[in-house]
């Protein structure tokens, strides 16, 4: 099988503040695998004879991770309420009742990944509803690398959506889905909706399974109020969790907006994550996560959506949101840690990093093509000029995606019909 050189202008993260970058750039896929990158003619250098070259308008960037998102949730994003519970309670307990019908759940899932791909997102962890069929129908529309976990609740939401035991909660869901760890993540929703047994139960089976967990930890106020209420011998929030066992380095805690000293210290001594999600935590008005804290207290996080509560699937627009907010506190951020926070840090957060996440030699062939801003090589203003403009997701999207070495275009605009 020969291989494909696509040449064009390439950045390739490798850290925060880390990356590779050339104007003329090549990168060799062979099989769905690169094989090699770097300035064009040194990689022409070492390849065959009969490598077909393929020049592209446009800029090579990695395929988008978004490690937070609730699929079901798509067709309601950017639902305005003025808190996460009132929000719930009015948009998404309605929402996710209808996942219990099969045929409803196969054509959001279609949507959602037709959607997803085409802003450029190869992998990522999503939420799904309370239905162990709704993740099975997701991971057979899967569009790319994706884990997703069935919510688990047991009370605290409609009737419909909560259930009783662990038995029923996960162990059938996931024979049901059959899904392994690679594709399943242990998802209790967040402590309202679960016991401090049933999180126990939950917690085992995960380390002893080796199966990630996610969940929703210090996101808004009121949320957090309820909780202190609710469990009235944890020490904070974090505790809840860490008393089940949630807390490990698969552990991937969406928001984290409100947390003490002791709590950042807790996540960091368990090595836990942190799905950073700037857009969905404006739209809630539930705060600003306190970078300098995740920073000090050296705590990994990747960015992430967070739709429905996010209004756009867009990492760009996610980026867009997180350079503002930080930026707008007098938080130093730069664009490259932001396309860094949307690629290889989704990738290393779902322990992919050694397959995917960038451009390096060896990893899947998962990357994007994005407008060319032209002129000198100048990579942090051209991911700024990609973040910028409104809604990301309508105005800045990739001209293609390729997943494994296969390209996705997007669908072709419907036919026009003859008027009368
Ligand atoms: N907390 C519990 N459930 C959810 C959810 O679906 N979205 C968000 N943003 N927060 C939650
Ligand atoms: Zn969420």
């Amino acid at each position: 099988m020969s291989a494909v050189v696509y040449r064009a202008p390439m950045i390739n993260p490798r850290g925060a503040n880390l990356y590779d970058a050339w104007i003329d750039g090549g990168l060799r896929v062979r099989d769905g695998r690169i094989e090699a990158l770097g300035d064009f003619d040194a990689v022409m250098r070492v390849g065959e004879a009969h490598d077909r070259v393929e020049t592209l308008e446009g800029v090579i960037v990695p395929g988008f991770a978004d490690v937070h998102i609730h699929w079901v949730q798509h067709p309601v994003r950017g639902a305005f309420e003025e808190a996460l519970m009132p929000w719930l309670r009015e948009h998404i307990w309605p929402e996710e009742t209808r996942y219990a019908d099969q045929d409803f759940a196969r054509a959001a899932a279609q949507r959602f990944f037709a959607d997803t791909v085409r802003a450029g997102t190869v992998m990522g962890m999503s939420y799904s509803s309370a239905h162990a069929e709704a993740v099975r129908i997701a991971d057979q529309a899967r569009v790319g690398d994706w884990m997703v976990g069935d919510v688990v609740m047991e009370h605290g939401a409609p009737e419909a959506l909560t259930r009783a035991s662990v038995h029923e909660a996960v162990e059938l869901d996931r024979r049901a889905s059959g899904l392994g760890t690679e594709r399943y993540v242990v998802s209790p929703r967040f402590a309202l909706n679960c016991s401090p047994r049933l999180m126990a139960e939950l917690g085992v089976y995960a380390r002893v399974g080796g199966f990630h967990v996610q969940t929703h930890l210090s996101e808004s106020p009121g949320e957090i109020r309820e909780v202190l209420r609710e469990f009235p011998d944890a020490e904070d929030y974090t505790d809840v969790y860490d008393r089940a066992g949630l807390l490990g380095p698969r552990s991937v805690l969406g928001h984290c907006v409100h947390l003490s000293p002791r709590e950042w210290a807790v996540l960091r001594a368990r090595g836990s994550w942190i799905a950073h999600c700037p857009s969905s935590n404006e739209a809630l008005d539930s705060g600003r996560m306190d970078l300098e804290a995740v920073r000090r207290h050296g705590i990994p996080y990747a960015l992430a959506s967070d739709v429905g509560a996010g209004p756009s699937h867009s990492l760009l627009h996610v980026m867009q949101r997180y350079l503002d907010a930080h930026r707008a506190a007098g938080v130093a951020v730069s664009a490259v840690e932001a396309l860094y926070r949307a690629t290889l840090a989704g990738a290393e957060c779902m322990g992919r990093d050694a397959v995917a996440g960038n451009l390096d030699a060896g990893k899947r062939a998962d990357f994007v093509l994005l407008p060319a801003p032209g002129g000198q090589l100048d990579v942090e203003g051209w991911i700024g000029e990609w973040t910028r403009g409104g809604m990301a997701e309508l105005e800045g999207r990739p001209l293609a995606t390729w997943i494994a070495g296969a390209r996705h275009d997007p669908p072709a605009a419907p036919p026009r019909t003859a008027s009368a």
